[in-house]
């Protein structure tokens, strides 16, 4: 089992130093190791200009209370990582329903996990459990399709809701930096699971919480409830069916997190279907995604 999320994240940071935007750099050296430019000493000078300009900028758009301080952004707050870079300031936008996901916790040997049909396939089968039905790989990717996206660093995304499929409700603030690994996604989900909420060491602000069903309870009421399933016999151009939906209303997109089977559709009012072809979770979300940046002009 894996340790707890906070406590592996503040032991990562203890290495790195206290250096202020460590985590940041580390997250973009990640994504960029392999991009190395030699840049002109005088561009260097003024890229260093107009980043201070734009972290000027920033820093005025972000409420007080989340701001970073001088001893480091925002990244930097112990526990939960969240992302600073987003602009949080209020705008029409859109939220995400994850629709029977796989987060059940079982004791194999002597340690509670979250169950997978990787991991756990002999045990499961012993216990007349179908494999196939466990499947966090699949959240964990659908969630990352949301939380990654533009439209949500552009601050579009107002909130994403987890269903599982043992009847609880998962609220998920958009701000929050999700763990990169299977691994330390499944532990973040345990304690979640154990906990019933996570958040940043030392702040009142629950990152990830268990919430009462129904899901519709916590939707606005002028919300437009979208249910994506391949079998649906409405196939559209989502780039078309969007915009005629009309900008006054929110839009909400339920989406299965899960291997087989359909949605729950009870709530939904239309579902439909995005292509000829079976999508996972995670592509028929960066589709959605697409189809509103390219709306919104989010690039
Ligand atoms: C791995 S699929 C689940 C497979 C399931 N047989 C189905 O089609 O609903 C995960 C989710 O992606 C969405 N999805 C997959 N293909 C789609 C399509 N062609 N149109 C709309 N949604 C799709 C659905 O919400 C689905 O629940």
């Amino acid at each position: 089992m894996v340790r707890p999320y906070a406590v592996k994240w503040l032991k990562g940071k203890r290495k790195r130093g206290a250096a202020s935007g460590a985590a940041a750099a580390e997250d973009a050296e990640e994504e960029h190791d392999e991009q190395v430019e030699v840049v002109e000493e005088q561009e260097v000078e003024e890229k260093k200009r107009r980043g201070e300009e734009l972290a000027a900028a920033a820093a005025a758009s972000v409420p007080d209370d989340r701001r970073g301080t001088e001893e480091g952004p925002l990244e930097a707050l112990p526990g939960l990582p969240i992302v600073a870079t987003q602009d949080r300031r209020p705008k029409q936008g859109v939220i995400f329903i994850l629709e029977r996901a796989s987060l059940r916790v079982g004791r194999v040997g002597k340690k509670e996990h979250i169950l997978s049909a990787d991991d756990d396939a002999n045990y499961l089968k012993n216990k007349g459990e179908n494999p196939a039905e466990f499947r966090p790989d699949i959240v964990h990717q659908a969630m990352l399709a949301i939380l990654d996206s533009p439209l949500n660093k552009a601050g579009r995304l107002q909130a994403l809701y987890v269903k599982t499929d043992d009847g609880e409700l998962i609220d998920v603030k958009p701000y929050v930096r999700l763990p990169r690994t299977f691994k330390r996604f499944c532990g973040l989900m345990y304690q979640l699971k154990t906990q019933k909420s996570i958040h940043a060491t030392g702040k009142r602000e629950k990152l990830f919480r268990m919430i009462k069903n129904p899901v519709t309870k916590h939707l606005p009421v002028n919300s437009r409830k979208i249910g994506f399933s391949y079998s649906s016999e409405k196939l559209v151009r989502l780039q078309d069916y969007i915009p005629a939906v009309g900008d006054d209303v929110t839009l909400v997109f339920v989406v299965g997190a899960m291997a087989h089977g359909k949605i729950d559709s009870d709530y939904t009012d239309d579902l439909i279907s995005v292509s000829n072809y079976p999508l996972s979770a995670a592509c028929c979300i960066s589709r959605i995604c697409n189809v509103l940046e390219q709306r919104w002009n989010i690039l």
